[in-house]
């Protein structure tokens, strides 16, 4: 293995997009921001400068972080931000994974346009378990906004009012042709015959994804840097902080296909129909051929994307074993969801918030990681409710359970201990899927339903032998997901909606995982250069 420098530099750049400009913060001028390479076991070196007047912290999602959590990057969690003009060096140890992930500012809004792919080779020497791929090509999906970005969220909270949607979805930073501006859609050059590896990444703000291409089949060989049982479909879908890696062969008459990414609304009250499109080029394709076009899934094809996700299964082979937990230390329940306080500045003399069974989270002051490692009392409390504070119809339409309490709370986990955490969407404003993400972990999707869910009947259809494991999962709108993990990384381990619109109203938490009494079963000491708050 080998140590890999990387140098970000994160500074204002103009943008044009839509037919009007824009100054964006990105990472060395680039939208999305440059790709890192490395291979499984590698170490990353990547100094972050921050030239722009925000406060800043770049997160690596989906890497492990392996008793190195100081370099997470999730800001008020595991590190106070980067401040402006400061720098900061991230170093870490790409442990036992390998496939697509990607890294993005985790802080305010700034990740709409600072973000970027990671690919992970496997080591020298060690194949793919599917045929080996003509070339790769890295997809990163994007949402665009005309207006600056942290004016619509800052405004939205000043007006406790949802925040305006975007105005169009990107494909490697390209929104293709849309109505009264004539975009350039990004290009995909191919040869006929040849298979291709795509890493698409969903870097999406608010919006879960459909992704196509007309004419072709796609093969799903890896979710989330872990590889998956292939599969044949002509649709994936895809939430914000998912990645999905999927071989495509160039099987038809030479010409131009129409690759589309378009948003899967499943809210009652979700309004968006932005697609972005970019182009599968055959190469010698005549300059007179008709691009052969794809329509996008129906607004609500709740089929299409649940047939998707339950045909998941993790590869589960001899070489890459699924290590589902099949006893439990912590079972718990947690109901996601949205919800309505008081609040006086508000137009509706109210606001919606977000909350984890009641809580909404209040980011903290000074980072939590070191608030854990240095014993600072007053920062958190770690007394996070196990299951919601009283039990009732979930996916009901029922005005009650509205109110949120507020804290700072963690769940406290022993080192090594084992969770079982079922999700459970609640319809109280709206039923609508949240992707949950989790910090530090992969876990085991070991089930998922719709409606409330029931331990006696549903436990034991649980699939404790090649569960998809992931980083990211989806909580189906009015129903629930159940998720196994190994409380095996000592740290402080956010856990939060992907929506960043669901974050910000605070639909997040975090687990605090103890040192283990071993050797290597502690977190590592902080780095001397980690920013103060
Ligand atoms: Cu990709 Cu906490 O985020």
């Amino acid at each position: 293995c080998m140590v890999r420098h990387y140098k970000f530099n994160v500074v204002l750049k103009n943008s044009t997009k839509l037919c009007s400009s824009k100054q964006i913060v990105t990472v060395n001028g680039k939208y999305p921001g440059p790709t890192i390479y490395a291979r499984e076991d590698d170490t990353l070196l990547i100094k972050v400068v921050n030239h722009v007047q925000y406060n800043l912290s770049i997160h690596w999602h989906g890497i492990r972080q392996l008793r190195t959590g100081w370099a997470d990057g999730p800001a008020y969690i595991t590190q106070c931000p980067i401040q402006p003009g400061q720098q900061f060096l991230y170093n870490y140890t790409i442990t036992g994974q390998r496939g697509t992930l990607w890294w993005h500012a985790h802080i305010l809004w700034l990740r709409a346009t600072v973000h970027g792919a990671i690919v992970i080779l496997p080591k020298r020497g060690v194949p793919y378990p599917f045929p080996k791929p003509h070339t790769e090509k890295v997809l990163v999906l994007g949402e665009w906004w005309k207006s600056d970005v942290e004016a619509v969220i800052n405004e939205a909270l000043k007006s406790g009012l949802a925040p305006n949607v975007s105005d169009a979805h990107t494909i490697n930073g390209l929104p293709g042709p849309v109505s009264n501006c004539p975009s350039q859609g990004h290009s995909l050059p191919v040869e006929a015959g040849k298979t291709y590896l795509l890493r698409i990444v969903n870097a999406a703000l608010n919006e879960e994804l459909f992704f196509k291409i007309a004419g072709h089949q796609l093969t799903i060989v890896e979710v989330d840097a872990v590889y998956t049982k292939p599969f044949k479909t002509d649709t994936i879908v895809i939430a914000p902080g998912q990645t999905t890696n999927v071989l495509v062969t160039a099987d038809r008459n030479a010409g131009e296909y129409s690759v589309i990414a378009s948003p899967f609304m499943d809210a009652p009250i979700a309004v968006d129909n932005k697609t972005a499109t970019a182009t599968l080029h055959y190469s010698g394709t005549l300059s007179s051929s008709r691009t052969i076009l794809t329509a996008p899934p129906p607004k609500n094809a709740t089929s299409i994307a649940s047939k998707f996700t339950n045909s998941l299964r993790s590869l589960n082979s001899e070489k890459y074993p699924a290590r589902v937990p099949l006893k439990i230390d912590h079972s718990l329940l947690f109901t996601v969801g949205l919800g309505i306080n008081p609040c006086k500045t508000c137009v509706n003399g109210s606001r919606v918030v977000a909350d984890i069974n009641n809580v909404s989270f209040v980011m903290p002051k000074t980072a939590l990681l070191q608030a854990h490692f240095f014993n600072i009392s007053g920062v958190f409390t770690d007394d996070f409710p196990g299951k919601p504070p009283v039990p009732f119809n979930y996916t009901g339409t029922q005005a009650t359970n509205f109110a949120a309490t507020t804290g700072t709370r963690l769940y406290r986990l022993a080192y090594n201990s084992t969770v079982q955490l079922v999700l459970q969407d609640t319809g109280l404003i709206t039923p609508e899927n949240h992707p949950i993400h989790l910090h530090g972990f992969n876990f085991f999707v070991v089930g998922t339903g719709l409606g409330n869910f029931n331990p006696n009947k549903d436990q034991n259809k649980f699939n404790l032998v090649d569960p998809v494991e992931r980083n990211t999962v989806g909580v189906p709108s009015g129903g629930w997901t159940a998720i196994r993990f190994r409380a095996d990384n000592p740290g402080v381990w956010f856990m939060h909606c992907h929506l960043e619109v669901h974050t910000t109203w605070g639909l997040k938490m975090a687990f605090v995982v103890d040192n283990g009494k071993g050797p290597n079963q502690s977190l590592l000491p902080p780095p001397t250069d980690l920013p103060k708050c």
